[in-house]
């Protein structure tokens, strides 16, 4: 076999290896091949060789001298074997058991307590709290999430590190080469989408978050940003569709222009893709093909539980994972379609279209800001309670190239958070606040129309109403301890005494006496 520059199959070279990887999969194949061309030499492992296979043969195509970047592995112990002391083991193996499977085979394999094992996987965060504790003196259990996709996990992905600073130190270099990169001076990704183009200089999109379980903690809120996001465009799809009757293909358009502004990002950009792409059976548009009934791997969902036990109200970004689950809903769907009464869409006049395509735009972008406003407010209050040292800007640095919600927007988070460290909602900040003022009336706009005809926009609706709640100063929670008190005596605050006291109303009892509770 001979690679892509015609050099001869090589025997394996006989020096030991940087790295070890395990789990070849569609990212770790990528991960690999990623930290091949950084440099390091790779023992590969996978239970099926098949895959060891693969990747053995991509390395022969892609490497452009005659020496082996990576190297067959048939077995744990034999991987321990071909690896330089101390060991660093990188993991890409579906979440769950599989990780603790594979520690336990490299224990019994003889890995050593100074040896790392970095888990890649979207591991639930308190697993990897409970990981680094429990694996404590037989090796350094070191976690990155990591975000990109596969085209990302290959040229360059958004990492978000966190463990031992111990281990850090050691595997820093290795995730800084491989990470996505950022021109330094205007915040823009450095894309490199081909083996053939050099491997860009610039900011890593790879920081350390902070300890054990952080940073899974954080690529987590990034997918339930990332849900949210997807969701958001999809509404402003779906209202194009029923109230103007565009088409895909117009729809694309619409979105390829929007990515020229405020709304640029990834997400925008492989939404117009999709929309411009014909299913090559039918010729119809691909998206009136594909079932509606949306997919979901569980981070979305452990998101918005998490939100909803640190009391932070993400409900957007919730509303998004519900959008998911009424989406499969798919029979009950079908049979209240035709059951459940609601009012006729009204088509727009034409001359009124690009209003309401205005108004859709500023819609997604309020709402857009909302989202990531509960993100990061989720995870500062997340970070409060476990008593992470989390930096902010430099989360939203990392995720400005590389990973799936990567957007020139993240910039202006990043500088909301130059403006001040300790910013404990992205609404305050005076650029997104600005912002809001000025688009807020075509978001309301937005709403309302799609609400009058009844098409579901809850996303936007949430968005909004998480706006109006965070901005209200009175709200009727008052009443409604009122109605816990007078139920359960649940007691309440007064806002004329201090709040370390606690009243309660005797309510069965005539004249109902308000009584001071200790
Ligand atoms: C990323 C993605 C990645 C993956 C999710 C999608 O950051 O690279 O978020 O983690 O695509 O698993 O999750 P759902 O299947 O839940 O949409």
């Amino acid at each position: 076999m001979t690679n892509h520059q015609g050099v001869n199959r090589m025997t394996q070279s006989t020096s030991l290896c940087d790295i070890g990887f395990i789990g070849l999969g569609v990212m770790g194949k990528n991960i690999a091949l990623n930290l091949a061309d950084n440099g390091y030499k790779i023992a590969a492992f996978d239970l099926d060789h098949n895959k060891v296979d693969d990747l053995i043969a991509q390395d022969e195509l892609e490497r452009t001298t005659d020496q082996a970047r990576i190297i067959q592995c048939s077995s744990y112990t034999e991987l321990l074997g071909k690896l330089r002391a101390p060991h660093l083991i990188i993991l890409s193996v579906p979440a769950g058991a599989p990780v603790d499977d594979v520690c336990q085979k490299l224990i019994d394999a003889g890995i050593c307590a100074d040896d790392i094992i970095v888990d890649t996987g979207n591991s639930l965060w308190t697993d990897t709290i409970a990981r680094e504790k429990s694996y404590h003196g037989k090796f350094i259990f070191f976690t990155t999430a990591v975000s990109g996709g596969e085209v990302g996990a290959r040229f360059g992905p958004s990492l978000m590190p966190s463990g031992d600073p111990y281990a850090w130190a050691r595997i820093e270099p290795v995730l800084e080469a491989i990470s996505a990169k950022v021109d330094p001076v205007t915040g823009k990704a450095l894309e490199r989408t081909s083996i053939e183009q050099p491997l860009p200089k610039g900011e890593p999109c790879a920081t350390y978050i902070g300890p054990a379980g952080s940073g899974h903690y954080v690529k987590m809120v990034h997918n339930g940003i990332e849900y949210a996001d997807m969701q958001l465009i999809c509404e402003a799809y779906h209202i194009m569709r029923e109230t103007l009757d565009y088409t895909p293909k117009q729809i694309a358009t619409i979105f390829r222009q929007w990515n020229q502004g405020v709304l640029n990002s990834y997400l925008m950009e492989i939404s117009a893709e999709v929309l411009e792409h014909d299913d090559p059976e039918t010729n119809l548009p691909l998206v009136d093909i594909i079932l509606d009934k949306a997919g979901q791997k569980g981070t979305g969902l452990w998101t918005a539980v998490s939100a909803l036990q640190v009391g932070s109200p993400a409900a957007t970004i919730a509303q998004s994972v519900f959008a998911r689950s009424l989406s499969t809903l798919k029979h009950a769907r079908i049979r209240a379609a035709k059951l459940l009464s609601g009012p006729q869409v009204i088509k727009a006049a034409a001359t009124d279209n690009d209003v309401i395509v205005q108004e859709l735009h500023d819609a997604l972008y309020c709402s857009k800001i909302v989202a990531y406003a509960q993100g990061f407010q989720l995870i500062k209050l997340a970070a409060r309670e476990q008593q992470w040292p989390l930096n902010f800007g430099a989360i939203a640095k990392i995720w400005r190239a590389g990973c799936i919600i990567r957007a020139a927007f993240l910039q202006k988070i990043t500088d909301a958070y130059d403006r001040d460290q300790e910013l404990g909602n992205l609404l305050l900040d005076s650029y997104f606040a600005d912002e809001i003022a000025k688009y807020q009336g075509n978001w309301r706009q937005a709403i309302a129309k799609a609400t009058i005809n009844g098409i579901p926009c809850g996303a936007f609706s949430s968005a909004l109403a998480y706006y109006d709640s965070y901005r209200t100063e009175t709200l009727p929670a008052n009443l409604l301890q009122a109605q816990r008190d007078f139920f359960g005596a649940h007691t309440f605050k007064r806002v004329d005494r201090p709040q370390d006291e606690s009243y309660h109303v005797k309510w069965a009892e005539p004249g109902r006496p308000l009584i001071k509770v200790d």
